[in-house]
């Protein structure tokens, strides 16, 4: 089973997705086609690359030799903000890398070349999908703040169907005005950096406990071994938020494939890891989500 998420265009989002922009893999082809051919092979149904990660020739690579259909993986690619003279060479860049159109496309972060003119450049996007170029391409955005989107939305003819950023329990509180925008405007979430909590917070915090609760919980239930992070994978895809994780680590490639044969978490998990995850602020991929963005004032480390 491939859980999916509708997106406002109506096309269905693999919520379980494997990305080639860090582990290790950021920049290097040979790495990102040998574990896009593992994580393909596994299981995994959808890749996120990007221009910025130089992986896109390996995403497409590895699709064609482990000779999976391209219908069959989803495939997100991301470009970084360019000059109007440049963005159908650059989109066409993207599409030659990977050797189709990718499903899904997305601007990398706000740093448009004009400083404030992210309307002007959504729009120069826009007419790509008009004049055909992007047709059936899936347009959004990573990384917008509030002020960010809100640019976007004052012009869109077609509206951002996604906001990819930093997302677990512990961006939350921070992240609200985002969110709040987003379920006006029918924008999935989708996260990056998901394993934040358990990976790069100094002690874990008040959700690992729980997590491990669970964790032990469908251990008994299921009879095989599930751990914290999978738990906190799940929560996010139970949250309704396309989930963006990595590995190259064979075994937790696994782990990741095996989370679609899990059970959902029942609602009142998803809510406690959700209200203990709100009482804290910690954030790994700081750049310029905290700038003009006011972060909330909550403890970082209990
Ligand atoms: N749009 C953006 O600006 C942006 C920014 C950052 C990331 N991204 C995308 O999001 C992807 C994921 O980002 P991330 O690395 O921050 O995600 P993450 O899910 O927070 O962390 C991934 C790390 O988790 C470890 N891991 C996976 N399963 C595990 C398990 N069961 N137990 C313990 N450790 C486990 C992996 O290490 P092992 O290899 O050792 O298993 C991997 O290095 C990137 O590759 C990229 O595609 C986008």
């Amino acid at each position: 089973m491939t859980r999916t998420i509708k997106l406002a265009d109506g096309k269905a989002i693999p919520a379980l997705q494997w990305g080639n922009g860090s582990g290790g893999l950021n920049g290097k082809h040979d790495p990102a086609l040998q574990y896009g051919i593992t994580a393909l092979k596994t299981g995994v149904k959808a890749i996120d690359t990007a221009e910025l990660y130089k992986t896109e020739i390996a995403t497409g690579e590895a699709i064609k030799q482990v000779g999976a259909k391209k219908e069959d993986i989803w495939v997100t690619t991301k470009n970084i903000p360019t000059t109007a003279e440049n963005l159908k060479a650059n989109v066409q860049e993207r599409i030659s890398n990977l050797t189709f159109k990718p499903d899904l496309l997305l601007v990398h972060n706000p740093f448009v070349p004009e400083e404030g003119k992210i309307a002007e450049f959504w729009t120069l996007l826009e007419d790509l999908v008009l004049d055909g170029t992007l047709e059936g391409v899936s347009l959004g955005v990573s990384n917008y703040r509030p002020q960010d989107l809100k640019a976007v939305l004052d012009v869109a003819r077609i509206k951002p169907v996604i906001n990819q950023l930093e997302y677990h329990p512990y961006v939350l509180s921070h992240l609200q005005p985002v969110l709040d925008i987003h379920a006006q405007h029918g924008i999935v979430t989708e996260a990056y950096g998901p394993l934040t909590p358990l990976l790069r917070h100094p002690t874990g915090g008040p959700i690992k406990p729980i997590l491990e609760r669970i964790a032990a919980r469908l251990t008994k239930e299921l009879g095989k071994d599930v751990d914290a992070a999978s738990v906190l994978l799940l929560w996010t895809i139970n949250k309704g938020i396309v989930t963006v994780t990595t590995s190259t680590n064979p075994k937790n490639i696994e782990k990741i494939v095996s989370i679609e044969g899990l059970p959902d978490l029942s609602p009142e998990e998803v809510k406690e890891i959700e209200e203990t995850g709100r009482k804290i602020y910690f954030r790994h991929y700081k750049e310029h989500m905290t700038k003009d963005f006011p972060e909330p004032d909550l403890p970082s480390d209990l």
